[in-house]
């Protein structure tokens, strides 16, 4: 990487015309050079560059971009050999180098973990299958368990001696650095100075990262009296955020996607002898409490998980409050219970492959009907115990973000439990109003939009929900609150009048008025535009015109990006006037005179159209749902209107 100085140093210097110049021949017309395009073929010229923006764009085949994105283009360069020849042309020496120390150093302290970590995971494996203790203690266990040399090799299987230090003597004899070996957490130094490997006489399970490389240990013990751990891991380290990991991720993810559902089991024995029977998809959190980012992990993969319990009723019900989580990502989750005393590790192995999945496949009920029945079976007849229940039941169904699916789960356990569904809904109501339009409920109307922008209505069988009509939907606005963003985002305007008038640059005006909403727009990639802007402005807020690093949006990365802003840029530059205002009265004017106006309107008529959409929405969802959570719905309809009313009132005070 070249660092962020040079690289605006290089777009500093870089003269559009020049660079272009020596490419295609250029004419001179008005304040901009016109030519006929480079990338397509062309009579009449519709190419013109403008050596005010320092940019180019052809409005015949529409390529557009700067100084630095036309070698590319035109050269077939990479952004980093693009940006190295204009810095040549103008005698800007680029070093390629972006890191700070201190990141050089982080970076290299991670690598230097990684690099022990997989010299451990190799040394016991050396350990397991090359030495007497490792064969007759370590490998034997292995196979008696029943794993095959396949799997002990797949898993990269391994064993620590017991003789107390050897790892960590043989490590420092081959050059490692105590430091990491500390850091990793695979040596211990005793207060004499003397060392100790932490899994002393285990056998090694190593832990892979997404990419496969070795991270952190899980070491068993072989040793069954009650005073040690059975498992000992490696400890929290920058390499290892052990809520952060499954296990065996590295192995399932190509069987998870192609399945398109996750097994999630307890240990890492169940993960090794179900993919040794041949069910791939299998990952386990490793006896911690599943985590947030390990959902997310997960539903990068698939959306379906599928927990298989073994029949040990308490260890079930602990686990209960996680599986809430993986609901509220809006994941699918489903239930098998194992036979007692069988664990997936053992059915798996007395199992054929074909047994093991139609087994799952049979058994398989979704969690809240199994939540409900399972707790139902302790409770029915004690009615405090029973009213707690439907409390914990209506808790798991109120996370549901989909409103559809929480009806379908209020209609089934009604009947389990017995009761009226109306006072289920009652209560999944009342559980849902203390977050409506808290940060949560946000989030849940940005995401069903998302959801619906991906996939469209079509996509969701079952859902009753009428497409909100489209034309006028908000992206028109958010392209012209782009447009006085990119065009005049640096220009002090006075806005308001009387006294409510204050100046402020239009970036402000635009930024802090949306800030406090938080708005993500609509287009994803005028988002993208738009955060990024928001980023720049923030990090440095005065910055005048010329001084704006344009060149981050005009060069960024993904090039819808970079093709939309030049051509919000670049759009007066031909003889139509700018879209915005060819139907508007305001033809005298020019578009920087009636910024004062124009800005505050803008912004206004699109937060009311974000405001009515979601009314809408919600309009349209008052269809497919029952009596009692209409109720609900009107209700937020009508936080809404009074947003929408608050709105219009600061403006017209603005303006009038
Ligand atoms: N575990 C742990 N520390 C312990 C016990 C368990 O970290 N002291 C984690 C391990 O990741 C283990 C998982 O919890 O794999 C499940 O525990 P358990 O069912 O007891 O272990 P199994 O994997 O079934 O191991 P084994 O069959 O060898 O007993
Ligand atoms: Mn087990």
């Amino acid at each position: 990487m070249i660092d962020r100085a040079t690289v605006d140093r290089i777009y500093a210097a870089a003269n559009i015309v020049e660079v272009v110049g020596d490419f295609v021949t250029l004419k001179r017309k008005g304040v901009n050079y016109q030519a006929c395009c480079p990338f397509h073929n062309e009579k009449t010229p519709s190419f013109v560059v403008s050596p005010a923006k320092g940019m180019y764009k052809c409005f015949g085949c529409g390529k557009g971009g700067n100084a630095v994105t036309f070698v590319m283009e035109h050269e077939g360069m990479s952004y980093v050999e693009a940006l190295k020849y204009v810095g040549r042309k103008y005698g800007i020496e680029v070093q390629e180098r972006e890191e700070t120390p201190e990141d050089k150093k982080r970076n290299d302290d991670r690598e230097s973990m990684m690099v022990v970590s997989s010299f451990a995971a190799d040394y016991f494996k050396k350990q397991l299958h090359g030495t007497r203790e490792g064969q007759s203690v370590g490998l034997s266990y292995f196979r008696e368990r029943g794993f095959s040399d396949a799997t002990i090799e797949k898993f990269q299987l391994g064993y620590c001696p017991s003789a107390g230090d050897d790892f960590s003597k043989a490590a420092l004899k081959e050059g490692f650095q105590e430091e990491f070996l500390i850091r990793t957490g695979l040596t211990i130094k005793r207060d004499n100075g003397t060392y100790y490997d932490r899994f002393t006489g285990r056998v090694m399970f190593p832990i892979h990262g997404i990419t496969g490389r070795v991270m952190a240990f899980g070491g068993r013990t072989l040793r069954s009296d009650k005073k040690t751990a059975k498992y000992l891991n490696s400890p929290e380290s920058e390499i290892y955020h052990k809520s952060n990991v499954l296990y065996g991720l590295y192995f399932a993810k190509k069987a998870i996607a192609q399945e398109d559902c996750c097994i999630l089991v307890e240990g890492y024995t169940d993960v090794i002898s179900m993919h040794q029977s041949g069910v791939e998809n299998v990952v386990a959190s490793s006896g911690t409490s599943l985590t947030e980012n390990q959902i997310k992990l997960i539903s990068r993969f698939t959306k379906n998980v599928t927990v298989i319990y073994d029949g040990d009723a308490a260890g079930i019900k602990a686990s209960l409050r996680g599986i809430d989580m993986i609901l509220k990502e809006g994941l699918n989750v489903r239930v098998v219970l194992l036979p007692e005393p069988e664990d997936p590790d053992s059915f798996a192995r007395s199992h054929t492959v074909s047994e093991l999945r139609e087994y799952i496949g049979g058994h398989e009920e979704d969690f809240i009907s199994f939540k409900t029945r399972l707790l139902m079976a302790d409770a029915k007849n004690d009615p405090i115990r029973r009213a707690a229940l439907i409390g914990d039941i209506v808790e798991s169904i109120s996370v549901i973000p989909d409103a559809i699916t929480r009806n379908v789960y209020v209609r089934e356990c009604a009947t389990v439990m017995d009761i009226d569904e109306s006072v289920l809904l009652e209560e999944i109501r009342k559980r849902r109003r203390e977050s409506v339009f808290s940060r949560e409920e946000k989030e849940f109307f940005r995401r069903r939009e998302e959801l619906e922008r991906k996939s469209g209505p079509d996509a969701q069988p079952g859902r009753r929900e009428t497409k909100v009509t489209g034309g006028s939907g908000p992206e028109e606005l958010e392209h012209e609150l782009l447009t006085y963003l990119l065009k005049y985002g640096c220009k002090e305007v006075e806005f308001g009048c009387g006294d409510t008038a204050y100046t402020a640059s239009v970036a402000t005006a635009i930024i802090e008025e949306l800030q406090g909403d938080n708005i993500a727009f609509s287009n994803p990639v005028y988002n993208t535009i738009y955060q990024e802007y928001k980023k720049i402005y923030n990090e440095n807020p005065l910055r005048s015109a010329e001084e704006f690093p344009m060149n981050r949006l005009t060069a960024y990365p993904d090039t819808e990006v970079c093709n939309a802003v030049v051509d919000i840029l670049m759009a007066g530059e031909t003889l139509k006037p700018s879209r915005i205002w060819e139907r508007n009265e305001i033809v005298v004017r020019t578009e920087e005179e009636t910024l004062s106006e124009a800005v505050p309107r803008t912004v206004t008529l699109y937060k009311t159209k974000i405001i009515e959409q979601m009314i809408e929405r919600l309009t349209a969802e008052l269809k497919g749902i029952g009596f009692d959570e209409a109720g609900e719905i009107m209700r937020q309809i009508g936080v809404l209107n009074d947003m929408r009313r608050q709105i219009c009132e600061k403006y017209s005070r603005i303006l009038l």
